[in-house]
């Protein structure tokens, strides 16, 4: 099956507010956010024009509002957008955004090509597209001017099967051999494989990005595993928590071994962050 938006328009706007505490609701999450706001942090600046593309209910709209000179938000859903507005002007923060628009990832052309110094698509709007991946990495490219850069973030296909491997076998009942090998072996959650749900997606491997991104435009400044610890699971993350001086270790061993090349594919997000040659 080709990438069609109304599956991931509809499964966004019935999400709703979840987006809003996906991060802040479990520990895994929390690390997370923590390796996105390094990597923000480092590449993100105050002089920059910011489109951020898939931008759900916020979470990293209320960062960067404080981070940058110019910030587009954009979403495919229209019930996101309304809740990023909701947040936005509950933390007083909605007259830092200069725009808000409704915007599919696969066709920015109603932006100015070039017209932005970086844009953030994190969090997986690019695992939506299926077979139009390479068309919303190249919108992308034409959206930012040279030399400036692109965080992307995709879900991890290897950290998935970790944390989702109970799953596994009621997938085999559920959608036979053949198409739970398919679904481990290429990371597709599409339609002609799987009858049980349209969240149709792509789990990645770094082999997948790095192949989506060998292009002669693109130089990969970057690689993080985002969320690498949150493998030890909530019940052992839950435990220390509490416990602020161990956390803050913890916190410190997910931001330093998040650099790691053998730990890229472990993070839940595989987070690149690449300029525009
Ligand atoms: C997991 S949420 C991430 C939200 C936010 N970036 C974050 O990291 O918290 C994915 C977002 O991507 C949006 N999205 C999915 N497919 C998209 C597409 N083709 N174009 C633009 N946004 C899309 C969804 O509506 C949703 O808000």
């Amino acid at each position: 099956m080709g990438y069609d938006p109304k599956y991931p328009r509809a499964h966004y706007d019935s999400l709703g507010i979840e987006e809003w505490t996906r991060l802040t609701n479990s520990r895994h999450g929390e690390l997370n956010f923590v390796v996105h706001m390094d990597v923000l942090q480092n590449h993100i600046e105050g002089s920059m024009a910011v489109l951020e593309i898939g931008a759900g209910a916020g979470f990293y709209t209320k960062e960067l509002v404080h981070m940058c000179r110019r910030l587009v938000v954009t979403d495919i859903s229209k019930v996101q957008l309304s809740l990023n507005q909701q947040n936005m002007r509950e933390l007083g923060a909605l007259n830092l955004v200069d725009e808000y628009r409704e915007l599919d990832l696969v066709d920015l052309s109603s932006l100015e090509p070039e017209s932005f110094d970086a844009i953030v698509c994190v969090g997986g709007p690019l695992s939506y597209l299926l077979d139009k991946e390479s068309v919303g990495v190249q919108q992308m490219l034409n959206t930012v001017r040279p030399g400036g850069i692109i965080v992307l973030g995709v879900m991890s296909l290897i950290n998935s099967v970790v944390r989702l491997m109970h799953f596994i076998s009621p997938t085999k009942k559920n959608r036979g051999l053949a198409n739970t090998r398919w679904l481990l072996e290429t990371g597709l959650q599409d339609r002609e494989h799987n009858t049980e749900t349209e969240h149709y997606c792509h789990m990645m491997t770094s082999a997948d990005v790095d192949t989506l991104l060998d292009l002669d435009s693109v130089e990969v400044i970057e690689k993080r595993a985002a969320g690498l610890l949150g493998m030890a699971g909530e019940n052992a993350l839950n435990a220390i928590r509490g416990d602020v001086e161990l956390w803050n270790l913890i916190v410190d061993r997910e931001l330093e071994w998040s650099k790691l090349p053998s730990s890229l594919d472990l993070g839940e997000n595989l987070l690149y962050v690449i300029r525009k040659r």
